[in-house]
């Protein structure tokens, strides 16, 4: 299965998520690879400082749509999830992270809503779909703040489009940066509330996934 995590913002929390679904499915007992299509590489150096004793998660860096395409194929059989950490840059390389995802996520920050951003994602989007009709998309919301109205009417406005939201919301939370560099997910990590977004996020994606 791939679930491929993208948008055309930079800074959304792509990587986050990705590293921290990719720890819970290791602990879940699934053999589970992240590809990162960034050129910061990201998630390549998170692996770089992950303990060798924590459940088992390659990272292969992939920054080229074409190579990307190929050797998601020839890895696809020997895991049983790999998380594409998406890039913000460059369309052609979303639009084959769009379509290689079984499931794709597209996390929002709404503190830092970009109406600009999102009508060009949702172009590479639409035209993604012409290629894959039965594209499973969800936004995720990322740095929820539920004491600020703003963020409500956002959550309200993007129920309005053709894409559906993720019911876990991510709030902002010290731990997941903390995390990250050490090489942890917040799975691993002392707060427990983290943690259970992050569980709940990944529980959420597999019952999608089962149910396709
Ligand atoms: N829920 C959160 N709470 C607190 N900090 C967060 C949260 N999500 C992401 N961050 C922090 O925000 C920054 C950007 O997140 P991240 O690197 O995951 O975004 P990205 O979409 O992968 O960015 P890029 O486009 O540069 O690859 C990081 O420092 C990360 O630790
Ligand atoms: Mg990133």
């Amino acid at each position: 299965m791939i679930i491929s995590v993208t948008s055309l913002k930079g800074g959304v929390g792509k990587s986050t998520i990705s590293q921290n679904l990719a720890v819970c499915f290791a602990h879940m007992g699934y053999k589970t690879a992240i590809v990162d299509t960034d050129t910061n590489a990201s998630s390549v150096h998170w692996s770089g400082l992950r303990d060798e004793s924590l459940p088992e998660i390659t990272v292969l860096g992939l920054t080229d749509s074409e190579a990307l395409r190929k050797n998601i194929k020839k890895i696809h059989n020997d895991y049983d999830i790999i998380v594409i950490d998406g890039t913000p840059s460059i369309s052609k390389l979303v639009s084959t992270i769009l379509v290689l995802g079984d499931i794709v996520l597209i996390p929002i920050r709404p503190s830092g809503f970009d109406i600009w951003a999102t009508e060009k994602f949702l172009g590479t989007y639409e035209q993604a779909k012409t290629l894959k009709d039965d594209m499973q998309a969800f936004f995720v919301v990322n740095e929820f703040n539920p004491r600020a109205n703003l963020n409500n009417e956002i959550k309200d406005a993007l129920k309005e489009l053709d894409i559906d939201m993720m019911e876990t919301t991510m709030r902002t939370r010290i731990a997941y940066g903390e995390a990250s560099v050490l090489g942890l997910g917040a799975y691993e990590y002392k707060d427990m509330k983290a943690k259970e977004e992050a569980t709940s996020l990944a529980n959420e994606v597999l019952t999608v996934l089962k149910n396709l």
